[in-house]
């Protein structure tokens, strides 16, 4: 089988070199384009890219040249890992040029009929694809995944839904790749805990509603829960971690929850999806875990791990939630929701 040939917008940061890593030996996609701002346009990736990952640049994408971020010339898939200012303007100009546009961007996740998707939770959501204006134009269409503390979050929370989610309360604690390349000053971040991530609460909140909402027609009815988000950037350089607490309606014992999170498994694990992890979600019983530094790799960072379950005296239940923040929280995240869409026709 040939692969699909796809391109990436924003190769050069954080996100696009997870992607180029993820990417490398994919069965179904394989690179064939890359863009990022007018300062690399024209460069060799190699001389472009400031490369911060601990894997070598591929040799084939290292010569490879950065082209201008039009859709003149590119490949009819693209992976989108734009700053959100210039994804709100440069996402709809590829989906209108014809391009599906697997995005990482927060510019159109809560735009109603715009997919936010992660595939083991709210799958059939692609469908909102067939009614975007740019799909019934040109083909093109534009489909999101959550920002990295949300994808965590929901991943932990989506197995407890059976229990009645009533409320949900989050505190996080949020590495620095988060925040892209260069990201936050070393003098600002080195022993220091900055409690403001800029509107990082809003989107957890609104975002993991939707995500955990229904599809009714040609809209989402977000989930009827109560939340709350609290993001603090810490000096970690791969995975958030969050302090979770929930009030359950129908109030289930301890082993009932490790138990859920244990045994959930969905849609990508049935499809055996190339970058589905064979356990989205994991429960640690050691009274110390999860920890990023020990933690993020599971699953080839697509699993979420979860720890510390025990009583809260406000609310039910509370435990501890880890995810890999550039590749659950944003790369993965994306080539998942290509693969889900694959599989469901959308790339033909
Ligand atoms: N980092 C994470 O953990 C994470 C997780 C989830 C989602 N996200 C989201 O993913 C997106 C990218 O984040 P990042 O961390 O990878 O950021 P980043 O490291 O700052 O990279 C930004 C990329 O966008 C390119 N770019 C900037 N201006 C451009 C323009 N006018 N036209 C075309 N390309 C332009 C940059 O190219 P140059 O190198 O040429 O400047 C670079 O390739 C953001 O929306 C972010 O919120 C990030």
């Amino acid at each position: 089988m040939s692969k699909i040939p796809i391109g990436i917008l924003g190769a050069t940061g954080v996100v696009g070199q997870r992607f180029i890593q993820m990417l490398e030996h994919h069965p179904w996609f394989e690179v064939a384009w890359l863009a990022a701002s007018d300062r690399s346009e024209g460069k060799l990736y190699a001389e472009a890219a400031k490369w911060r990952l601990k894997t070598p640049i591929p040799a084939n994408i290292a010569a490879m040249k950065v082209s201008p971020a039009t859709p003149a010339g590119a490949p009819k898939v693209i992976f989108a890992a734009l700053d959100a200012s210039i994804a709100a303007e440069m996402e709809p100009r590829f989906a209108d040029a014809g391009c599906a546009v697997v995005s990482n961007s927060s510019a159109l996740r809560m735009q109603s009929d715009v997919p936010l998707v992660i595939p083991e939770v709210n799958s059939s959501h692609i469908k909102l694809i067939d009614i975007q204006a740019w799909r019934k134009k040109s083909g093109g269409y534009v489909v999101t995944n959550p920002n990295c503390s949300a994808i965590g979050l929901v991943l932990a929370l989506a197995p407890l839904q059976q229990f009645g989610l009533e409320t949900v309360m989050a505190v996080t604690m949020q590495a620095i790749s988060g925040a892209g390349y260069p990201g936050v000053a070393s003098l600002d971040i080195l022993g220091n805990v900055i409690p403001f991530i800029r509107n990082e609460e809003e989107k957890m909140e609104e975002e993991t509603r939707k995500l955990l909402g229904q599809l009714n027609g040609s809209k989402v009815i977000p989930g009827a829960f109560a939340m709350s988000a609290q993001c603090n950037r810490v000096a970690v350089e791969d995975g958030h971690t969050e302090s979770v607490s929930v009030r359950l309606r129908t109030k289930p014992k301890r082993e009932e929850i490790i138990a859920a999170w244990n045994s959930f498994r969905s849609e990508p694990q049935q499809l055996k999806l190339p970058s589905a992890p064979e356990l989205p979600v994991v429960y640690l019983e050691a009274s110390d875990r999860p920890q990023p530094r020990f933690d993020i790799d599971m699953g080839a960072g697509m699993t979420t791990a979860v720890g510390r379950l025990r009583p809260c005296g406000v609310l039910d239940w509370k435990f501890t939630v880890l995810s890999h923040n550039t590749i659950r929280g944003a790369a993965g995240a994306a080539v998942l929701n290509a693969e889900l869409l694959k599989v469901k026709g959308y790339l033909a």
